[in-house]
């Protein structure tokens, strides 16, 4: 048998390639990079590198020869559903026998601003006819980091989603995830992964506990939240950005139960508190 991990020089592809490790032999991983530069940490650790670009099919076609199940991580919104059919259709033309990709909660009912381009995929995915399995990732808990880092230096944890909930876990767990599904058989098409569903204010409530500072919480107007990561230094595009994504929680886009990610990973999920400490370095 033989994997690829893509965006393997990103945080989810290098925890899932590191868990990938604990339960396939090293000679059957292979991980995909952009640039010779970029891949040398990877060489560096003795990893087989195939060098491909999304938005380069013949490239695509090179990295994934040989290749049976694909670890497909999604690429960075821009022109991803172009580069994402290279990747589909280079995996067609090369007979790769299984991808899992890494999706969007709830991918196919989403009204969420970064859904079209996961419900793209994931439909040309199925119409590739290749097995495949959608690891419909809900959020990684790093995501919160600016409203928390924040929060740690004026004491004021600042949200917009009102009481929209969101099944934050940690990236690692969602990676190692990943790694367990790529080296099972007869995995449902369909994953929900998700944490436990919680608001804002339960986060921040878990911030005061893993910190042990007590926090003013904050239930702001899009003005107050866009300017708190502002003042965290973020420019207005990105911190409006974040605010959309906020609208989305409130809407409830990532409101999505589902014990999935518990069960593929065979273990409890790492408490929002616990997590939080990793997150923050708290011993
Ligand atoms: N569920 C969530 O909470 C959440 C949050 C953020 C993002 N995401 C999605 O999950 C993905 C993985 O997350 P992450 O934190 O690991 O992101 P990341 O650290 O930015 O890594 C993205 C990886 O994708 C690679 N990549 C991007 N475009 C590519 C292309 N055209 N060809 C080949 N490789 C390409 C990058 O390669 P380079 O190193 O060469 O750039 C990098 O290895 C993201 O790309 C995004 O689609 C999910």
């Amino acid at each position: 048998m033989t994997y690829l991990v893509t965006g393997a020089t990103g945080g989810f592809g290098h925890y899932a390639l590191h868990y990938l490790k604990e339960v396939a032999p090293n000679e059957e991983i292979f991980a995909l990079a952009r640039s010779e530069e970029k891949s040398a940490a990877l060489r560096a650790a003795g990893v087989n590198v195939r060098l491909g670009d999304y938005a380069d099919i013949d490239s695509m076609k090179q990295a994934l020869e040989g290749i049976d199940r694909l670890l497909f991580v999604s690429g960075a919104p821009g022109n991803r559903q172009a580069e994402h059919a290279n990747v589909v259709e280079a995996a067609k033309e090369t007979g790769v026998s299984y991808i899992a990709y890494t999706s969007f909660a709830d991918a196919d009912h989403s009204t969420s601003i970064l859904a079209p381009d996961h419900q793209f995929t994931e439909k040309l995915i199925k119409q590739s006819g290749i097995k495949h399995t959608f690891l419909r990732n809900n959020w990684y808990i790093e995501n919160e980091l600016p409203i928390i880092e924040q929060a740690m230096k004026t004491g004021e944890f600042v949200y917009a989603a009102a009481d929209g909930k969101t099944g934050w876990a940690l990236k690692r767990e969602y990676a190692e995830a990943a790694a367990n599904v790529l080296v099972s058989v007869d995995v449902p098409e369909i994953l929900e992964l998700s944490g436990n569903l919680v608001t804002y204010e339960e986060l921040a409530e878990a911030l005061e506990k893993a910190t042990g500072k007590k926090l003013e919480i904050i239930a702001a107007d899009n003005k107050g939240f866009v300017e708190n990561l502002k003042a965290a230094g973020f420019p207005q595009e990105a911190a409006e950005m974040f605010l959309v994504i906020q609208h989305d929680i409130k809407k409830e886009q990532l409101a999505i139960p589902s014990k999935d990610l518990e069960k593929v990973l065979g273990k409890p999920l790492v408490s929002l508190d616990e997590a939080l400490k990793e997150l923050l370095n708290i011993k």
